[in-house]
């Protein structure tokens, strides 16, 4: 069973869409002949990400220099392709920095984090969906979201809290979407494991054997959406699906057992956390 909106005359439109998972997912829009529009701050890699999207059977391809983080840009973008398309049917909130952050560190780097990863992701959904929900087509919005906002690993805490506010905002979304009445949109979260971008990149030329390619996660969106998944769990080559079952269910069983915040990475829990992925 397709997703209905999987079709030649969908509209899709890609934030962060220039490089990586972005890019990827958009490549797999264009190849189902649709309508395809890219959003990202990065103008250099358009004209590159445009042929690509164009070999890739794209109807037709538009680039966008629009900074998620403001709310007029996403307001300006979503009326021109309403403009010269009619309107969007499938809407991906991807475009995400992760330039680090410390608990008592820089302001201004919290902020850009947030405006980004989480505003960026709600402007984009809370813009984009009331024309969606009125033009009473099939649709989606699939949010990009982390592992990170699932477990919270320590290290890095501006991009745990917007991707936290990423799940919660998109599950309220997925609620609120199957509550309007003539509304034919679903909502998804992408959970990506470790992919090869430039988010990762980290000076390495060479794809880790561990991560996964931007095309094997844009695969895996794709196949999810037909299958009609909400929490679109990506594994990587270290990661199966039990290990990640086994992360979060340890992350839940912190406040089910009273046991100390971020307690897999306590010293006094590593081995009953190892015994627990173990199975014993
Ligand atoms: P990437 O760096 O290749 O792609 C992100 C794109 O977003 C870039 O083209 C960048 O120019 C664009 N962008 C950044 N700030 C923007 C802004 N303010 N407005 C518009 N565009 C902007 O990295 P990747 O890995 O493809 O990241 C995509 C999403 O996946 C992000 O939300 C990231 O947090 C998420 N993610 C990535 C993982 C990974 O292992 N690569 C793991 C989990 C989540």
């Amino acid at each position: 069973m397709a997703h209905p909106a999987l079709t030649a005359d969908s509209v899709a439109v890609v934030t962060g869409g220039a490089s990586g998972i972005g890019l990827a997912a958009a490549r797999r829009f264009a190849g189902l002949g649709m309508t395809v529009v890219i959003a990202d701050t990065r103008d250099s890699l358009f004209a590159k990400a445009a042929a690509d999207l164009r070999a890739a059977g794209a109807r037709e391809v538009v680039t966008a220099e629009v900074d998620v983080a403001d709310r007029a840009a996403l307001e300006w973008l979503e009326k021109d392709v309403a403009a010269r398309f009619g309107g969007t049917d499938i809407l991906m909130n991807n475009a995400g920095i992760q330039p680090g952050s410390a608990m008592f560190g820089d302001d201004t780097v919290w902020h850009r984090v947030l405006d980004v990863n989480f505003w960026g992701v709600a402007n984009g959904s809370r813009v984009f969906a009331r024309r969606m929900i009125e033009r009473g087509r099939p649709g989606a919005i699939v949010n990009t979201g982390s592992k990170q906002g699932i477990t919270t690993p320590p290290g890095d805490p501006a991009y745990n809290v917007s991707k936290v506010a990423v799940k919660a905002f998109t599950e309220a979304l997925a609620h609120e979407l199957r509550n309007t009445e003539g509304a034919h949109l679903t909502a998804h979260l992408l959970i990506p494991g470790f992919v090869f971008t430039d988010l990762t990149r980290g000076g390495r030329t060479e794809k880790p054997a561990g991560a996964w390619t931007p095309e094997e996660t844009a695969d895996f969106l794709l196949a999810s959406l037909n299958r009609g998944d909400f929490y679109i769990l990506c594994p990587d080559n270290d990661v199966p699906r039990a290990l990640d079952e086994k992360r979060m269910s340890w992350a839940i069983g912190d406040i089910i057992e009273n046991r100390p915040a971020l307690s897999r990475w306590h010293p006094d829990f590593a081995a009953k956390f190892a015994a627990f992925v173990a199975g014993d």
